[in-house]
């Protein structure tokens, strides 16, 4: 008794703690977290780590392992959530389809796998793939709607870019995206990309940015 309630009472310190040091840094990880809480950005994380090797990064079955699996479709296809659960859950061999397709049960957590699920809805579309690679890369500084207020903004001078407001093409920020801001005569601080993400994934991100313009793309 007395034990559980010194551990609450230091608990509740460190909670104190946490919160009177109201920093930057807390406070934007709070912000990560929220928009984390969308399955399909975390999910995203999951599909890169364990599906993307067979399955490639946009679900078309073009990866660096497809040549391996000689006849084998690796495309996934649209599917109902109860076809993607046992396929996932219980391999390929469940649903008739080939034994190559390992079982995901035992490897990834029961969140993990509902997670990838939902990624699995919007990994055929470049928008939907560049905005978890934007909400799970860029936030922090960016902002959860690209407006260039994140919670990490405030450190930075020049401040990140508002990115609704860009005037910038898309090769240009492929550029920034893919060298850091240095190399482009800008902020140090927005940083290099091109070894992080894949040259897909900056594809991607750009074709998200596009869909949050308020002023049309420049030429
Ligand atoms: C080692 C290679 C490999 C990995 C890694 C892998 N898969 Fe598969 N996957 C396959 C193969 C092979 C098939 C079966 C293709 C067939 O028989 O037509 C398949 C089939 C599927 C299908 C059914 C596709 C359809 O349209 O019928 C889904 C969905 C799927 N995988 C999701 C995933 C997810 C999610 C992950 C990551 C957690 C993953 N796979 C990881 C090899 C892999
Ligand atoms: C650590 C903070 C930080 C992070 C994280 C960050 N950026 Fe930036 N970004 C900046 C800063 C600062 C600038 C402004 C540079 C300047 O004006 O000199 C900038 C500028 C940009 C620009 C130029 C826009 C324009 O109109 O000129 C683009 C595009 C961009 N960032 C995209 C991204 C993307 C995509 C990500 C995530 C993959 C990202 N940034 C992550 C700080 C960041």
């Amino acid at each position: 008794m007395l034990r559980k309630s010194l551990v609450i009472g230091l608990g509740l310190a460190v909670f104190a703690f946490g919160f009177s040091s109201v920093s930057v840094v807390a406070d934007s990880r709070a912000s990560v977290k929220r928009a984390m809480s969308k399955p399909q950005y975390r999910g995203s994380i999951v599909f890169k780590a364990y599906c993307a090797l067979c399955h490639g990064e946009r679900g078309d079955g073009v990866a660096r392992a497809t040549k391996l699996y000689g006849m084998v479709n690796l495309v996934i296809k649209p599917n109902t959530k109860e076809y993607y659960n046992a396929v996932v859950r219980e391999g390929g061999a469940s649903v008739g389809k080939s034994e190559l397709m390992p079982p995901w049960g035992d490897e990834l957590t029961e969140e993990q796998i509902n997670d990838v699920i939902a990624y699995l809805y919007g990994v055929g579309d470049p928008v939907q793939r560049g905005e978890a690679v934007f909400k799970t890369n860029c936030i922090l500084c960016h902002g959860i709607k690209g407006d260039g207020t994140g919670r990490a903004a405030k450190l930075y001078d020049p401040p990140p870019a508002n990115l609704t407001r860009s005037n910038k093409n898309d090769d240009y920020k492929k550029m920034i995206i893919t060298y850091g801001g240095k190399a482009m005569g800008r902020s140090e601080f927005m940083p290099v990309w091109g070894e992080q993400l894949s040259k897909q994934e900056i594809e991607d991100v750009v074709q998200y940015l596009r869909t949050i313009l308020v002023i049309p793309p420049s030429k």
